[in-house]
C-alpha cells in the first residue's frame, strides 16, 4: 500500500463516523453518493456496516485507479462507481440518489466548487434526502483548535484556493438549495459532521 491509497484520518475517524451513520441511515435509505472517496477506506468500511445499502464512489479521475484496486480487492455487492464526478466539471452522476456522504473535501475544492456541489445536491436531491458532511470547520470565522489554523495555513500554501470554511457558509448556501441543518455533531480530533435534510424538489432548469 502507498500513500496515495492509505489516510491514516480515514482508519481514525470510520468509527466515529460510523457511529453518527448508524442513528441516520434508515430502510429506506437505498442508494448514497460519495463524493470525493479519496482512498475508498470509508466507501468499503460503510459498504460492509449497511449491506442493503448501494454505496456509489465517485472522485476526479487521478483517484480513480486507486479506488477500483480497492474496489476490485472487495468485490461487494453493494459497492459501486467510481463515477467520474470533478464538481465543476462534469455533471452530476445522473442517478436516483436518497443520500449524500462527503468528508475532508471542501477545504480542498475551492469555495466556489463547494457552493457548485452544494446547488447540485439541491437539484437532484428529492424532498427527504439526506447530506453528510464531515470535516473540519470555522465558526463565525474562527477556528476551533490551533491545529485546525495550522492545517489552514498549510492548504492555503499549497493552493490559496483551498481553506476551512465557515460553518455559517455551509449552512446557508444549503438553505439556499432546499436543505434544512438537522444536526452537528462533534466528532474527534475538531472535526464535524453536518446533517441536513432536503425539504423540498427544486426542478432541475
Ligand atoms: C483530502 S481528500 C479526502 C478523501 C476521502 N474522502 C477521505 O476522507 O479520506 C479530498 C478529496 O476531494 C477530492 N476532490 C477535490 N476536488 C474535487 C472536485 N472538484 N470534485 C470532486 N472531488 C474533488 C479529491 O480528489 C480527494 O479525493
Amino acid at each position: 500500500m502507498n500513500n496515495k491509497s492509505f489516510s491514516q484520518s480515514c482508519e481514525n475517524n470510520k468509527e466515529p463516523i460510523l457511529k453518527v451513520l448508524k442513528q441516520v441511515f434508515g430502510p429506506e435509505n437505498r442508494r448514497l453518493l460519495e463524493v470525493g472517496t479519496g482512498t475508498a477506506q470509508h466507501a468499503v468500511f460503510f459498504a460492509k456496516q449497511f449491506p442493503d445499502l448501494h454505496w456509489v464512489t465517485s472522485d476526479r479521475t487521478i483517484n480513480h485507479k486507486v479506488i477500483v484496486e480497492r474496489l476490485r480487492e472487495e468485490k461487494l455487492h453493494n459497492l459501486h462507481g467510481p463515477e467520474h464526478f470533478e464538481v465543476g466539471k462534469t455533471p452530476f452522476p445522473k442517478q436516483h440518489f436518497d443520500l449524500s456522504f462527503t468528508a475532508n473535501t471542501l477545504h480542498i475544492m475551492s469555495w466556489k466548487q463547494g457552493k457548485t456541489l452544494i446547488k447540485l445536491w439541491g437539484r437532484h436531491l428529492r424532498e427527504g434526502a439526506q447530506v453528510l458532511i464531515y470535516g473540519p470547520f470555522k465558526y463565525a470565522g474562527e477556528f476551533t483548535s490551533e491545529s485546525n489554523m495550522i492545517f489552514d495555513k498549510t492548504l492555503k500554501s499549497r493552493d490559496p484556493k483551498q481553506g476551512l470554511r465557515n460553518f455559517e457558509d455551509i449552512k446557508s448556501s444549503m438553505e439556499r438549495g432546499g436543505f434544512r441543518m438537522a444536526y452537528d455533531y462533534e466528532m474527534p480530533a475538531n472535526n464535524r459532521l453536518l446533517l441536513f435534510t432536503k425539504l423540498e424538489f427544486i426542478s432541475k432548469t
